[in-house]
């Protein structure tokens, strides 16, 4: 392990980019492999509560705080007949799920999860089926949640048991409808099209909620940024946000440029956000339409055909990823993009929330955390207020798919309310510990509270159920503040967060 010249941190109270949207800090729930089932509904784990759900699961989301919740997919989305999920459970149908060859009991469906996203302090982010769905069951399905009960849909909640309108406010318009895997896959157009008379007509039922359309599934469709452009123009008036989807991994074995993927994260917000300030001045418009990445994930080794085909079982291990050091500095380095793109970003979900490429794990009796799990629970408690414009002078290495790249990735947020600062700083190199000086500019700390840190040797190390606290933060000496600076050793891989009080 060698050490380098001293990097540099500059922050500015003054300078900052913009308020942090706390929805930035959200989840997506699929009904795919074991999520929902023996994910967090398991009558028969020991830990379930009375109407099925697991306390041990809820109590990690909880601690977790995810601001609101996606669901019900992903690609199960564009199958799905929403009325299958209400009403008397013993009613509801068994169903092939063609998106996971999977089969589908229905046990959980959407009053289930309204009652989840309460017990879990979370605003739901309902998804309509734009595959094989119509623009009217669209419209029913708003009016079955958030009208007053005296129209049928509505009264049909009622007699649910839900007499009060469970009052959605955020709506996607179908998933990855660019995808040729999609069920119902469409043309930029012809989506275009239906998602605007979808928003025109589930508007109609309620003003009050924002609706997010389908961008590109990753940075790599041959469509992309096309038909980002072509449903935008189509659309604009009628939508809030516009979604991205993007999954990363080490498929190379490549870590020095897997930990430079920060740079691939935010040239997919600049190039989106290129097509907003586009498509906006085309229309002529003074209505803002920002991002939504609600799916974003490291997602590789339990990946492709094997992993994603339930063989018609109910509850299959599908795509039950096993996250390691690495890939939780990815995860942080993502994090730190959502703050410095804070002026676009307003809404991501990590995809997705347990199990299926997800923080947590479980078996009938036990919880893991997996390594990612740490990074997203520090930026949800501690990333609040606005973000800051950080200033950064860092020591830089070569990598294969990047090129130069500074060897720190920092963020920063300020809150003006309660005078809490955090810098979150990922050291990238895999030998190098780097010496930094944090230096405020204006409002400097008395002190640092305290010092959080995730590092060590081998980037592959991950938890086991054996093995939980193999890679988990730990506390380390908060150096003195002295002249408005303040001196920390980075240990190479690793993931740093200083919280301050100004
Ligand atoms: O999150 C898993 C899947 O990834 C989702 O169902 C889909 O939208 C994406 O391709």
């Amino acid at each position: 392990m060698s050490q380098r010249s001293k990097a540099q941190i500059y922050l500015d109270t003054n300078r900052t980019i913009s308020p942090i949207s706390p929805l930035l800090f959200s989840g997506f729930l699929e009904h795919m492999g074991r999520a929902v089932y023996e994910g967090i509904y398991d009558p028969a784990s020991p830990h379930a509560d009375a109407s099925g759900l697991r306390t041990d699961v809820l109590a990690a989301l909880r601690e977790i705080n995810y601001r609101s919740m996606r669901y019900p997919g992903g690609n199960f989305l564009s199958g799905y007949r929403w009325l299958d999920g209400v009403g008397p459970r013993d009613q509801r149908p068994r169903r092939r799920d063609l998106a996971w060859q999977s089969v589908e009991t229905n046990q959980f469906g959407t009053n289930e999860f309204i009652e989840f996203c309460k017990q879990i302090n979370t605003e739901p982010m309902l998804g309509v089926n734009l595959g094989t769905g119509t623009i009217q069951e669209a419209a029913n399905l708003v009016e079955y949640c958030n009208a007053p009960a005296d129209t049928q849909y509505a009264q049909m909640r009622a007699e649910h048991g839900y007499a009060d309108p469970h009052g959605v406010k955020y709506w996607c318009l179908g998933n990855e409808m660019d995808g040729p895997w999609q069920i119902g896959h469409l043309e930029a157009a012809e989506y275009g099209m239906k998602a605007r008379e979808a928003a025109k007509m589930m508007r109609w039922h309620d003003p009050s909620i924002a609706l997010i359309l389908c961008g590109s599934s990753n940075s790599v469709m041959p469509t992309y940024p096309e038909w980002d452009r072509v449903a935008l123009e189509l659309c604009w008036d009628q939508v809030d946000y516009h979604s991205m989807h993007y999954y990363a991994g080490n498929r190379t074995d490549d870590t020095d440029s897997y930990l430079a993927l920060a740079a691939e994260f935010e040239n997919f917000v600049d190039t989106l956000s290129g097509v907003l300030r586009y498509v906006k001045a085309k229309r002529r418009s003074r209505h803002d339409v920002h991002l939504s990445w609600d799916e974003w994930n490291v997602w590789y080794k339990a990946a492709g055909p094997e992993f994603n085909r339930g063989e018609w079982t109910e509850a299959p291990h599908l795509s039950e990823e096993v996250y390691n050091l690495e890939d939780a500095l990815v995860v942080a380095q993502w994090l730190n993009v959502f703050l410095r793109r804070a002026d676009v970003l307003k809404i991501a979900c990590v995809a997705q929330i347990v199990n299926v490429i997800s923080p947590i794990h479980t078996t009938r009796d036990a919880l893991l955390k997996h390594t990612t799990y740490y990074p997203i629970l520090l930026f949800s408690r501690l990333a609040s207020g606005a973000a800051l414009d950080v200033a950064v002078q860092s020591p830089r290495h070569e990598t294969k798919q990047f090129g130069d790249m500074p060897l720190l990735d920092v963020s920063a947020s300020y809150d003006e309310g309660s005078g809490a600062n955090t810098v979150f700083i990922v050291n990238r190199s895999q030998t190098e510990s780097l010496p930094v000086e944090l230096r405020w500019q204006a409002r400097a700390p008395q002190s640092i509270r305290a010092v959080h840190q995730m590092s060590g040797s081998d980037p592959k190390a991950f938890n086991s159920l054996a093995h939980p606290n193999q890679i988990v933060p730990v506390q380390v000496a908060a150096p003195v503040v002295q002249n408005g600076a303040a001196e920390l050793l980075l240990p190479p891989l690793s993931f740093t967060v200083v919280e301050t009080q100004l």
